[in-house]
């Protein structure tokens, strides 16, 4: 444990998917630097392997959107370490862009199995195991994108506020084995999905602080730190909830129109004369 770190992950058994990249990474290594004892998947094998060798970490490739690879993965953890304490259903990819007009149907599907399917299939095996312990947390990716419209891709949208909904659903049956479902809702968050999108770092990081209310960029530990609290004794009672780490997007209210009233000097608009207001 470094100075930092006060080992709130001492022990712990944790799966990553998706943790060769981004806020899977920082994932990792906050895990890690908490004392969680890890193993991490992904489809890149490259870079997966790469990350857990620093770690001292298993690596497992396995695409998500498939669910004998989900199951595998969660089996080789359990045959690993003798069971699973958390599983982090993070992998994901943008997916089907474009006009809902012109959305390919197997595009459309793909885009599905990688987001939402592969968040079934890791609640389904990480919970057959955390069954027989009757204690576990589960954790998986949603975002801005899934608690209000307009802000991601159409099929990405659908899936993430899908995602929102499996978790409550899957918390309220779960409950009952020691099992808390969580998910997080990241606002634009600078990781390597984002800079591909945006075209390098530094518009990545541009783009992020410029829709971001409080002034500075979201960046992945900090989805990481709560996804840590997640996982933590810290939530012991907190389940089937949506953290959404977002810098105050979906609160609203940030546009420039909204100002409009909110600077003007006190006042009250209507008409005069009606109880209190002057
Ligand atoms: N970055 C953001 O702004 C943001 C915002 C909200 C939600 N999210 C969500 O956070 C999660 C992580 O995103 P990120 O920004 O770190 O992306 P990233 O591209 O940096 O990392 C994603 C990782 O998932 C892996 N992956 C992709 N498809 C896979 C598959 N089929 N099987 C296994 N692994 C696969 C990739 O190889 C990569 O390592 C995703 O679910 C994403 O939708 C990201």
């Amino acid at each position: 444990m470094n100075a930092q770190t006060t080992g709130r992950m001492q022990d712990k058994v944790v799966l990553v998917t998706g943790a060769a990249s981004g806020i899977g990474e920082a994932a990792a290594l906050l895990f890690h630097a908490e004392g969680a004892r890890l193993v991490l998947a992904d489809i890149d094998q490259e870079r997966g392997a790469a990350l857990a060798a620093r770690l001292g970490a298993s690596f497992i490739a396995a695409d998500v959107s498939r669910e004998e690879q989900v199951e595998a993965a969660v089996l080789h953890t359990v045959r690993q370490h003798g069971r699973i304490d958390c599983m982090i259903n993070n992998a994901g990819v943008v997916g089907a862009v474009g006009s809902i007009m012109e959305t390919d149907a197997r595009a459309w599907h793909a885009t599905q199995a990688i987001l939402l399917d592969s968040v079934f299939f890791g609640i389904k095996h990480a919970a057959r195991r955390m069954r027989e312990r009757r204690s576990g947390v589960i954790l998986s990716l949603s975002s801005i994108a899934g608690v209000m419209g307009g802000l991601g891709p159409h099929a990405y949208t659908a899936a993430k506020h899908a995602v929102i909904g499996l978790t409550r659903s899957a918390a309220s049956e779960l409950s009952q084995y020691g099992i808390r479902v969580n998910a997080v809702a990241p606002g634009t968050t600078v990781t390597p999905l984002v800079e591909g999108i945006r075209g390098g770092r530094e518009a990545a990081i541009q783009g992020a602080t410029q829709v971001s209310p409080l002034g500075s960029p979201l960046m992945p530990d900090e989805i990481a730190a709560a996804l840590l609290y997640l996982a933590s004794d810290a939530a012991a009672h907190v389940t089937a909830h949506t953290l959404v780490v977002d810098s105050g997007v979906t609160a609203g209210g940030f546009a420039s129109g909204a100002s409009v009233l909110r600077d003007r000097p006190m006042s009250f608009i209507g008409p005069s004369g009606q109880g209190e207001h002057p």
